[in-house]
């Protein structure tokens, strides 16, 4: 089984680019006009995204569809459909699947790498700080604070589409299992729909870090 998939589990269609390779034309007209002033690092993170979210639509019957980006950035999938799309340097992922059936997903990938320091400060709180120093001493070679971050971001795209509001870092409350779980206390008086803590799945390997976030409907 591919590390995507096993990070995300079965059920979701889900689609990766490993490598610098780039589709040579997968962007919609509309989609193409969205990011043509965009620097062209900017340009291959976003075709390739959206070449990956293209395939999962199609899995799920959707042909054609432009996927553009909502006000803060969010991809607006068809009505019935949730996802999710990461990218960083050698990957891009994207998942999608029927709302009927998912109530939420989040994806992230990041570079296998320690966190910088001052990255590390704002995204922990002293529990979290301690924790991952724990973790630390355990395993040394896993990026626990990339980690940390990791979830925090895939919480993040999971509760962006069905609240439209900003969650900061200190409103996630992120424990790490060796075991590839995590687990996200949001600390909000009202989370709904999303329960208050959820659950997700991490794994590391080929040069990267990947956590990931399906919440089952009903
Ligand atoms: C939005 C954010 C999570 C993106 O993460 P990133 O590591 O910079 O980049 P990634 O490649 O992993 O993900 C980028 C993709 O996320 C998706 N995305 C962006 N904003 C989003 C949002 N508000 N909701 C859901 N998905 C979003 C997009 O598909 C984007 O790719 P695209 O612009 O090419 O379509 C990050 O930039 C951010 O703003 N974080 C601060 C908020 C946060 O994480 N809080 C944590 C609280 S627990």
């Amino acid at each position: 089984m591919g590390l995507v998939r096993r990070v995300v589990g079965p059920g979701p269609a889900v689609h990766a680019l490993w490598g610098a390779a780039t589709p040579s034309s997968p962007l919609t007209p509309a989609e193409a006009r969205v990011i043509a002033s965009a620097v062209p690092a900017r340009r291959r993170e976003f075709t390739a995204g959206r070449t990956c979210a293209r395939a999962a639509l199609e899995e799920l019957g959707y042909h054609d569809w432009s996927l553009l980006p909502g006000p803060r950035r969010e991809p607006l999938w068809p009505d019935g459909v949730v996802g999710s799309i990461s990218h960083c340097p050698g990957l891009a992922v994207a998942v999608a699947a029927r709302s009927a059936d998912t109530l939420a997903i989040g994806i992230d990938v990041e570079t296998d790498a320690p966190l910088p320091a001052n990255v590390v400060r704002s995204v922990m709180d002293t529990d979290e700080a301690q924790a991952t120093e724990r973790l630390a001493a355990q395993d040394p070679v896993t990026p626990w604070g990339r980690l940390l971050f990791s979830a925090k971001e895939t919480v993040y795209k999971a509760w962006y589409p069905l609240r439209h509001e900003w969650l900061g870092f200190e409103e996630a409350g992120v424990e790490l299992n060796t075991d590839g779980t995590f687990l996200a206390h949001i600390r909000r008086a009202d989370t709904a729909p999303l329960p208050r803590v959820v659950s997700g799945r991490w794994a590391r390997g080929n040069g990267v870090v990947i956590t990931a976030l399906v919440l089952p409907a009903g």
